[in-house]
């Protein structure tokens, strides 16, 4: 029988372990900060950041939530970042992505105080998850996927993980983390991507697929051996009349083809979406606990 993977329940119980460092902070008289900046105004990742700051707000963080205009400069940008960098109230910093075409996000993310930033894009962070110095910070995504496999007592170690998808978001840094030695690594991954030859051959040698390639509905039960687990990350708008919304949201995975094949699978949504936000605020509190050493 298929195993749903509940990234509801999952992010829950992580919750309830922050909520205890939190109160441990707080009694020390300090309060973690988690400062989120969108520019422009994108409707999904103005969704993606009201759910952050909620979240924030709900754990008692402090939330400082910059909403800044679609022609904003890639100066003034470099000049908020700056300002939160230098505000001790401020222990995590996140600049939402994708940002308008006038801003370099590279030099955006080089700007961050590596120790704020909570995403672990910043190329020293970058450098720490491949080194496997657990001082830096690796990405929320990526993090959230490791803790589900985790906490749903799937065997990493020595299984085969086949990850669809090479982006510095989720790609390379779930790659990364899975192949790492010790707890919550020991995999054997294989990356595939847009190019990869026999993709299907490759897929169905996987004890683990990550499907992150943002394509609505690619991976098939073709793709998948009977026993597979599937974490799908996708979450792609299409069009639904039947909702009221005009669209719903659906993963990289055929659910309804492959969940029957899958020992175990994740839902979209409710599966790595809330496992993400639970992340960020773990990350928020680390980096609050680390600037008190
Ligand atoms: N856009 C999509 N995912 C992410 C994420 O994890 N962090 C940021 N900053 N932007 C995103």
């Amino acid at each position: 029988m298929t195993n749903l993977i509940d990234g509801k329940t999952i992010a829950e119980k992580v919750y309830v372990d922050l909520r205890e460092k939190i109160a441990e902070l707080k009694s020390r008289g300090v309060t973690p900060g988690l400062a989120v900046v969108l520019v422009g105004d994108d409707p999904a990742s103005r969704a993606y950041v009201r759910s952050k700051d909620k979240m924030s707000r709900e754990l008692g963080l402090h939330s400082v939530k910059l909403e800044l205009p679609a022609n904003t400069t890639q100066q003034e940008l470099l000049g908020k970042v700056a300002e939160l960098n230098r505000d001790p109230k401020v222990h995590g910093i996140l600049v939402q992505s994708p940002p308008p075409k006038q801003i370099d996000e590279a030099a955006v993310i080089r700007a961050l105080d590596p120790r704020k930033d909570v995403d672990g894009f910043h190329p020293e962070n970058v450098a720490k998850l491949a080194l496997g110095d657990e001082t830096g910070f690796v990405p929320c995504t990526p993090l959230g996927i490791q803790r589900l496999l985790i906490e749903s007592k799937i065997d990493i170690s020595g299984a085969h993980v086949v990850v669809l998808g090479r982006s510095m978001i989720v790609g390379k840094p779930i790659a990364l983390l899975l192949m790492q030695k010790g707890k919550g690594g020991d995999a054997t991954v294989t990356v595939a991507h847009s190019r990869t030859k026999n993709l299907e051959a490759i897929t169905r040698s996987a004890d683990i697929v990550i499907a992150a390639i943002g394509r609505a509905h690619f991976v098939k039960a073709g793709h998948v051996r009977d026993g597979v687990v599937v974490i799908d990350v996708g979450i792609n708008r299409v069009e639904d009349a039947t909702n009221a919304r005009g669209y719903r949201l659906v993963g990289d995975v055929d659910f309804e083809n492959v969940a029957p094949k899958a020992k175990a699978i994740t839902p979209v949504p409710g599966g790595v979406g809330p496992m993400t936000i639970a992340m960020l605020m773990s990350n928020t509190v680390k980096a609050c606990r680390q600037s008190l050493k």
